[in-house]
């Protein structure tokens, strides 16, 4: 029977499925594993099934071998955590858990947009806080999100369905980059229009949301520089990967004016939240919550199963990345 570990505690109907159809090894302290775990992991079981919290490096690759190892079946369809090529040289097959957690992450990065443009986190602090004094005309307000432009850099399945709510619930203009054009029939129905650079949309955007992959070749992409090239009332939306922002360059931002707001569900060293971030007012900070809902969570370890049993039965996986 096939060996398999999932990392983390999962939503306990997945485990249940993964148990009765594998020799399954559940994380009973659901804490992440230390990287010599990990490699003992990959020593020791046919498939391991990783999370955002486990980074698969070429180092541990090397210390896990001889591995017995063949499939990396990563919980979520962001994978910069796991070096793909180093996984191929080492003869592991890496997967991920595409179009179930789209909707989800749509619906953080619209509660990021509305919560940093109404200023709701700050309210609710100052309600519990008992700093409340009551209604008055200028009381904490906010910006509207009705007719304002949304700009999305990255324009797949979860920016496009941020577009399609945003146009169709909000009555917003949506303006996208990416780096090819989408197909008429996907600008149609979500009401997006292309920009050929990065830098028209930053000069557009009421709201900047970000849905690229994380990695090597977006490392950094909104600096200091980009952050300027928006507009002093905009705010940035952060559900892709911490470090697609520069957050010392974000904070200097937000402190300074140059930007109104922020929404982060992303930082580039989770857990730690650089304390420059969690200082500020006018920034909005989840702890990655992105595909949290119990539906989700559930559909993702199910796709995950969908994965590691097309291997047991010697198919080719069908969320095969790299
Ligand atoms: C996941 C995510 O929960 O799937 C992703 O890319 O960012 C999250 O929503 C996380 O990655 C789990 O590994």
């Amino acid at each position: 029977m096939l060996k398999v570990l999932l990392t983390r505690r999962w939503p306990e109907a997945v485990e249940r499925r993964f148990l009765e159809a594998f020799d399954t090894t559940l994380n009973q302290a659901d804490t992440p594993l230390s990287p010599e775990a990990l490699a003992r992991a990959l020593r020791e079981h046919d498939v391991v099934c990783p999370t955002v919290s486990d980074r698969i490096t070429p180092e541990i690759l090397a210390t896990a071998s001889p591995m017995r190892a063949r499939l990396l079946a990563n919980y979520g369809v962001g994978f910069n955590h796991i070096d793909v090529s180093a996984c191929a040289r080492s003869g592991l097959t890496v997967t991920n858990t595409p179009d179930v957690l789209t909707d989800a992450t749509a619906e953080i990065a619209i509660l990021l947009m509305l919560t940093a443009a109404r200023r709701a986190g700050e309210g609710e602090r100052e309600l519990r806080e008992g700093r409340w004094t009551g209604w008055r005309p200028t009381h904490h307000m906010g910006a509207g999100v009705v007719g304002k432009t949304l700009g999305l850099l990255g324009f797949g399945r979860i920016g496009r369905a941020v577009a399609r709510r945003v146009w169709r619930g909000f009555d917003m203009r949506v303006v996208y980059h990416s780096r090819t054009r989408a197909a008429a029939e996907v600008e149609a129905e979500t009401g997006a229009a292309w920009r050929s650079s990065a830098e028209a949309v930053l000069a557009e955007a009421d709201f900047l949301s970000l849905h690229m992959p994380g990695g090597a070749t977006t490392r950094g992409l909104i600096g200091a520089e980009q952050l300027r090239a928006m507009k002093p009332t905009a705010f940035l939306i952060n559900t892709a990967r911490g470090d697609v922002v520069d957050e010392a360059a974000l904070a200097e931002a937000l402190a300074n004016g140059v930007i109104a707001g922020a929404g982060l569900d992303v930082y580039a060293d989770e857990p730690a939240v650089s304390p420059a971030l969690r200082s500020l007012d006018n920034v909005v900070l989840l702890p990655h919550l992105g595909s949290a809902t119990r539906e989700t969570r559930e559909a993702m370890g199910m796709r995950v199963f969908e994965n590691v049993a097309a291997f047991a039965a010697g198919r080719t996986p069908p969320d095969v990345v790299g």
